[in-house]
């Protein structure tokens, strides 16, 4: 392809039958962008594009360029933010302005979900991530590290009702308003309610909960083994938020300890490193930094990347 712009491209919703196509197509465009050997060893069994289509399918767009799919990005809405990806486009159409047309229907997606902040995780090390996302007002601000740690798997399991499969249908509703009240104390409209019930009701993992009847302290939505965004032998906690120091440390405990009674290896966590605190715990608790990128952060804002925010995720 050689125009920019090129009216050859399509941006339409993925559809059901392309979610393989889909998935492979990100690991080729990730594992070329790294230079790995075979690109298609990038990510060989985590997906992040079936578990997002199945929560919201209309979330999910493709683009494509005489009848092919091109590319593909996902618009992701946690109460009042909103992030996106993973974008991906096929190594033969870069350059060409795919990227870039795949970028209007989140865009769109932001603007009708009316999100108070907006923000995605790229690669720090690329003048071409940083311009293309530059584009759509999102600006570098600081790092996010993914971290792992591997695990004891001799740890016995948590007690009951400590997990979100195992609270009661009708107390459901009233754990996920416990939920949403703790986020939303951390970032205004902040609610990942939608993520644990993705879990739940795909069977991704399990959303680990502290406290008691009372209230909710913290919580973590893990995502756990193959095919969910972990992969295999892997907790990877996909959101995490506590209110102190002392119980987003009893939280990642009890992750580790949920972790090794479903037999898995590693638990994988991520935090922006503008959460210090948060960061410090994770370092102490033994967890090492295995990839790291950067925030781009919509108007320049920290939204809820500050001291003193004891959370969990990478906006991946
Ligand atoms: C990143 C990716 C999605 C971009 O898709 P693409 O179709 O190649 O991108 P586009 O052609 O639409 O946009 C390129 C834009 O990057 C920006 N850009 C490129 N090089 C740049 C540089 N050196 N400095 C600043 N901006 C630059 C420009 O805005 C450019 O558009 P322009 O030439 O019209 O000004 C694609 O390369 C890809 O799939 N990479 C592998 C997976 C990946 O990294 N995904 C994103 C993870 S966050």
């Amino acid at each position: 392809m050689e125009n920019r712009n090129d009216a050859r491209v399509k941006i339409r919703p993925l559809a059901e039958l392309e979610l393989d196509a889909a998935h492979d197509m990100m690991r080729l465009a990730f594992g070329t962008f790294l230079g790995l050997p075979d690109p298609m060893a990038f990510m060989p069994s985590a997906n992040f594009v079936g578990t997002r289509w199945r929560a919201f399918p209309d979330r999910v767009f493709a683009a494509e360029v005489e009848g092919r799919l091109a590319g593909s990005n996902i618009a992701v809405r946690w109460g009042s933010v909103g992030f996106f990806g993973p974008l991906s486009v096929h190594p033969k159409y870069w350059d060409a302005g795919v990227g870039k047309r795949l970028m209007e229907p989140i865009m769109d997606c932001f603007a009708q979900w009316n999100v108070s902040h907006a923000g995605l995780f790229t690669f720090a090390q690329s003048p071409k991530h940083a311009g293309l996302y530059e584009r759509f007002g999102f600006w570098p601000r600081f790092l996010t590290r993914i971290m792992a740690k591997e695990i004891d798997t001799l740890a016995t399991p948590l007690p009951a009702g400590r997990v979100f499969s195992q609270v009661a249908v009708e107390d459901r509703p009233r754990v996920l308003e416990c939920c949403r009240k703790l986020t939303s104390s951390i970032y205004d409209g902040l609610d990942v309610g939608s993520e644990i019930m993705a879990v739940e009701n795909q069977n991704l993992g399990d959303t680990v909960l502290l406290g008691n009847d009372d209230g909710i302290s913290g919580f973590a939505v893990c995502h756990c083994g193959h095919g969910t965004e972990a992969g295999v032998d892997t907790c990877y906690i996909k959101f995490g938020a506590a209110r102190s120091a002392e119980e987003f440390a009893g939280l990642i405990q009890e992750v580790e300890t949920m972790a090794a009674s479903r037999k898995l290896k590693t638990v994988m966590a991520g935090s922006n490193t503008a959460r210090r605190e948060a960061c410090k715990i994770l370092g102490a608790r033994s967890y090492r930094t295995i990839i790291q990128g950067v925030l781009m952060q919509r108007n320049n804002e920290a939204a809820y990347n500050r001291e003193g925010v004891f959370v969990i995720d990478d906006w991946r």
